[in-house]
């Protein structure tokens, strides 16, 4: 399968969580800093963007807006729309239905790993056909994998073949990350250890995993009891 490397790269706790309040405790914030550093890493050494969920898109870009989909007409093509003027670094967002209120095509943020990166929406046929109007207007790409749940496969191998993406982080949250899991195209982990264990209510790496084979290429302990571990598919 022609597919992008695919890194996931995520900040855990102790006991393998990956959501909820222990990410905004005062113990973990070395562990964030080295994330970040890290995914800037991960940048310069050739990956082209980063995956999330919807869930985690709203939570750390779109803020909870919506457009009005009543000012656009239905769009009645399930097409992919891609067009000539991208910049080859990506946010991209799995977004099954067409939720996310993006106010400008490029992501907005200081932090040079994830600010100007190009908003690509990956949708499946589920989607309202007004979003994919206002997707047009606001130039913001998107690719069709899947009826009512994305293709994970067929959403990499569009990546790869229509947008030259060789190489993506994949950055949470937990039930995006199960998703990949579990159709099996995650080459590489990156996780993050916070010196916390979390609520047991939080949620795990993988929502929804199985059984399947990695193998530890480095691990590094940083001052701060944060560890980072890196394993790749077996
Ligand atoms: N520890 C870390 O490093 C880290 C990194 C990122 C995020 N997070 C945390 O993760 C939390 C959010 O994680 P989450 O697990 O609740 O949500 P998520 O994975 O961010 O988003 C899940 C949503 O994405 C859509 N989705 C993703 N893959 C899909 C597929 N293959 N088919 C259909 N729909 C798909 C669905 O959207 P719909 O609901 O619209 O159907 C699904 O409910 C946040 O609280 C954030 O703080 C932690």
């Amino acid at each position: 399968m022609i597919k992008p490397y695919i890194i996931c790269h995520m900040v855990t706790s102790i006991d393998g969580k990956v959501t909820g309040e222990f990410l905004s405790k005062p113990s973990c914030e070395a562990a964030t800093d080295i994330y970040y550093e890290l995914n800037r890493e991960y940048n310069k050494n050739g990956a082209n963007g980063f995956i999330c969920g919807r869930v985690t898109m709203e939570g750390s870009f779109t803020g909870g807006w919506y457009p009005d989909l009543s000012e656009y007409p239905p769009y009645d093509s399930f097409d992919d729309f891609i067009h000539d003027d991208l910049s080859g670094f990506y946010a991209v967002s799995f977004d099954p239905s067409g939720k996310l209120g993006w106010k400008s095509d490029k992501i907005i943020d200081e932090d040079p790993g994830y600010g100007g990166a190009q908003v690509i929406e990956v949708l499946t046929k589920k989607v309202d056909l007004r979003y994919l109007s206002y997707l047009r207007s606001m130039n913001i790409p998107y690719i069709f994998a899947g009826e009512t749940e994305i293709d994970v496969k067929v959403s990499l191998e569009k990546l790869y073949t229509l947008l030259n993406i060789t190489a993506l982080l994949l950055e949470g949250g937990s039930i995006v990350n199960g998703y990949f899991q579990r159709a099996e195209v995650i080459d590489e982990l990156s996780l993050v250890v916070a010196p916390i264990v979390a609520d047991a209510e939080d949620k795990p790496l993988f929502m929804a995993s199985m059984v399947s084979d990695f193998e530890l290429k480095e691990i590094k302990k940083y001052k701060s009891s944060v560890t980072w571990l890196n394993y790749k598919r077996k």
